[in-house]
């Protein structure tokens, strides 16, 4: 669990599904991502960022307004795998619900999981990626001091080639 100023990032509850399952099935949230997300796709997910938190110590948190409770998405760190091109590594991500845009919640979750990440878990490195035209997501990673890595730049492997969201930026944060 991690303490900011206004929330909390905790390990996911089963009341978080419903807003979870909400806010994926939203295009506006989705529409850096090839798609929405089905209900067994949200489930499938929330599983497995409680397993990561689980079994690594760090993941993925679900993310609450502190003395408020609600779900507001989730913000934190997940190890990489193949065949992202970075793995192996650490990413931070975010993803929000509509109504908790625009007030500074993003980078004030996302700075206390690069804080964690270095100084509890020890990290030595964090990358950041997305799609070139998601500005919000890139403004995030600017606000909370990660550097841009232009030299590390990839074509999604997952996407098919030619896709629109086929090439991604990245950004880097070093302990
Ligand atoms: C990416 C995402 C989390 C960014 O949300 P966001 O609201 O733009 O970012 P923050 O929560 O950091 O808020 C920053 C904004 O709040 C404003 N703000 C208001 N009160 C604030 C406060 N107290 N402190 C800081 N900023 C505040 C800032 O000025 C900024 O506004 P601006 O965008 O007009 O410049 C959101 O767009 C999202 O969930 N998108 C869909 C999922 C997605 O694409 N995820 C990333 C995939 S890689």
């Amino acid at each position: 669990m991690i303490e900011t100023e206004r929330l909390i990032l905790r390990n996911w509850r089963s009341s978080d599904l419903e807003p979870w399952v909400a806010m994926n099935a939203d295009p506006e949230v989705m529409r850096f991502f090839p798609a929405v997300q089905t209900r067994e796709e949200s489930e499938g997910m929330m599983a497995r960022n409680r397993d990561h938190i689980e079994r690594e110590g760090f993941g993925l948190w679900a993310v609450e307004r502190k003395g408020v409770g609600d779900f507001l998405g989730f913000t934190g760190l997940m190890a990489l795998k193949d065949p992202n091109p970075l793995a192996p590594g650490v990413e931070a991500g975010w993803r929000l619900a509509r109504h908790a845009w625009g007030q500074g919640y993003a980078s004030e979750a996302a700075s206390a999981a690069l804080k964690d990440g270095f100084e509890r878990i020890g990290l030595k490195s964090i990358v950041a990626f997305t799609a070139t035209t998601n500005l919000p997501s890139q403004a995030v990673m600017t606000r909370i001091g990660m550097l841009r890595r232009e030299d590390l730049d990839f074509d999604h492997p997952v996407l098919p080639k030619g896709h629109p969201l086929e090439r991604h930026v990245v950004w880097e944060a070093t302990a």
